[in-house]
């Protein structure tokens, strides 16, 4: 205990109008945090604040960072913030580094009210960089809508903050650290843990360890490269996939988490990884995996640099879950899918009659149909897939499902892929993401396609391209209503359903820094036959993106020559 009471102060502030989170968290430029005067204080003090001070005063939160440039000084002002706004405990990760998933992980573990993670996922850091502040709450999960509108309500009005500027911790020390706060509140405490420790714990009793042991150890030894894109996977890749489960150390590259993830975009997709695809194109490996900066995300790559696109990989696993321990021994209740995600695991859930929801984008929709014991494995075209163990999506974890898969059914990573094309037939999926582009421009071109699709005469157009006619089945913006709670989520994306299945989909992203907007464009169509597996992705779905690209008009009225990034 320390032996002066350390004093709270309340500072005057100015409220700003932009800190409503989006699709997870509020992300900006790393300059607006770091150098707009209170910028960080007001929003951690709106997201205080949005807690009832009775569910506030003494109870426990957790606090981790992917490791990004500005996270240690941010950490050390919600330090100072929770203690003067009488949060009882803090459990943060050694060094302030948590993933994603261990943060959900723990948050489940301790019964803490919620837990704070200092990330931007997947997009570059560093002082010209992005930087964001996530919350989630008790149930491990993102914030629902309703609690980023509280933080939102009251950031807009915020006049004073609460910190204890004398509080200072050392991050590297392990262990609890007790404070004595002036007047109001009982001691402060805050916990240094190990960042993979209580994860792996629940990791061991979640897979069968010693089966992924032999795979990855015994004569037959599956070569593995898996690259933590210097984000906040490092540790955990070479604590629990080399040391715990045998993998030899030069399996994991990129492993130590750098402030700037090394000048790169901490993006696990064939575009940033695309190293990693390369290094699996020689051949030598039969299994490669990369994760994002916060380690929710990932990607899988089999022998000769297969690419699994995530809504197969989510499928494929759908449909093999039976490898694991966990889901063997506790049956498996629903499926759920983000409306965009292409509807391959739709098939699986029929097959194996289980029911599919699908949901708005964002993990925070995945939630209440978790909690409910509706849903036990859901995921995103986005490179996320995750269960009920956590309420996050969860990057290693599904590395590890794709592990479990590969030993028991001893195949490869493409035989696996084809061998599901062949039984429920392969969706051909892609997305364009046109980033930069001007705000208004982006509004109004959405509002007039939403009346475009949405007018009776569109539920009778065909379009015809090449030798493709494509007829409209049905056109709407997506409305979701939550089963749980009856809440309704409105304007969720605009889609276009063809007679043939095929889809194309129209969204705002809305998880960027602010840096004017981006528009997602999804094609999808399905394929049954296996003779007609083998083609090229942006070939089958030539003729939808065209379709796309001229109801929307998109480059005509962005000014945009093409999308910046596909996948
Ligand atoms: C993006 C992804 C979405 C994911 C979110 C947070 O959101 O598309 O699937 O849940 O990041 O990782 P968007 O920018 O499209 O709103
Ligand atoms: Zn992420």
């Amino acid at each position: 205990m320390e032996t002066n009471p350390i004093p709270i102060l309340t500072i005057q502030t100015t409220p700003f109008d932009d800190q409503r989170p989006g699709t997870n968290g509020l992300r900006k430029k790393t300059a607006v945090f770091e150098s707009k005067k209170n910028y960080l204080q007001n929003y951690v003090q709106s997201l205080l604040s949005s807690i009832d001070l009775r569910d506030r005063q003494g109870c426990t939160m957790v606090v981790g960072s992917d490791g990004r440039y500005f996270s240690r000084a941010a950490t050390e002002v919600i330090v100072q913030m929770a203690a003067a706004n009488g949060i009882g405990r803090l459990v943060i990760g050694h060094n302030g580094i948590l993933s994603t998933p261990a943060v959900s992980c723990i948050i489940r573990k301790i019964k803490a009210i919620g837990g704070i993670i200092l990330t931007a996922s997947h997009s570059p850091g560093g002082p010209g960089g992005d930087f964001g502040i996530k919350f989630n709450v008790a149930n491990g999960g993102p914030s629902p809508d309703t609690v980023m509108e509280r933080i939102h309500q009251v950031s807009r009005t915020l006049e004073e903050y609460a910190i204890c500027p004398d509080l200072h911790i050392d991050l590297s020390r392990l262990g609890r650290h007790d404070f004595d706060l002036e007047n109001k509140f009982k001691p402060f405490r805050v916990e240094i843990v190990d960042s993979v420790e209580i994860y792996l714990n629940m990791l061991r009793g979640i897979f069968d360890f010693g089966a992924i042991k032999s795979l990855l150890t015994g004569p037959k030894q599956l070569k593995i490269r898996i690259d933590a894109m210097n984000g906040v996977m490092g540790p955990y890749v070479r604590k629990i996939l080399c040391d715990e489960l045998g993998a030899p150390a030069n399996s994991a590259v990129n492993c130590v988490p750098l402030e700037d993830f090394g000048g790169q975009h901490p993006n696990p997709n064939p575009a940033f990884a695309a190293s990693l695809v390369d290094s699996m194109k020689g051949g030598e490996f039969g299994f490669g995996a990369a994760f994002d900066a916060d380690g929710d995300r990932y990607m899988i790559i089999g022998e000769n640099g297969f690419f699994v696109s995530p809504s197969d990989s989510l499928a494929v696993m759908a449909a093999n879950l039976s490898c694991i321990p966990y889901f063997s021994q506790r049956g498996i209740r629903g499926f759920a899918r983000s409306m965009p995600t292409s509807t391959a695991i739709d098939r699986v859930a029929k097959a194996m009659k289980v029911a599919l929801y699908e949901t708005p984008t964002g993990w925070r929709f995945f939630g209440n149909l978790m909690d409910s014991g509706r849903c036990s494995f859901c995921g995103e075209e986005s490179f996320g897939t995750g269960s009920d163990h956590i309420r996050d999506k969860d990057g290693l974890w599904s590395v590890l499902v794709w592990l479990s898969i590969l030993a028991v059914r001893k195949q490869g990573v493409e035989e696996i892929v084809r061998d599901h094309w062949a039984k429920m037939g392969r969706n051909y999926f892609c997305r364009f993401d046109y980033e930069g582009v001007d705000s208004r421009a982006a509004y109004y071109l959405m509002r007039d396609l939403e009346a475009v699709i949405t007018d009776k005469a569109f539920t009778t157009q065909k379009f015809s391209v090449g030798n493709n006619i494509y007829s409209v089945e049905k056109a709407d913006n997506f409305e979701y209503i939550d089963p749980v709670d009856g809440s309704v989520s409105r304007k969720q994306g605009l889609r276009i359903i063809f007679t043939d299945s095929s889809r194309i989909i129209f969204r705002l992203s809305g998880s960027g820094a602010g840096t004017g907007a981006t528009i997602r464009i999804y094609a999808e169509s399905y394929e049954r036959d296996p003779e007609r597996h083998n083609r090229e992705t942006q070939v089958v779905l030539g003729p939808l993106i065209a379709i796309a690209l001229k109801i929307s008009n998109i480059h005509e009225r962005t000014g945009c020559r093409g999308p910046n990034v596909i996948t």
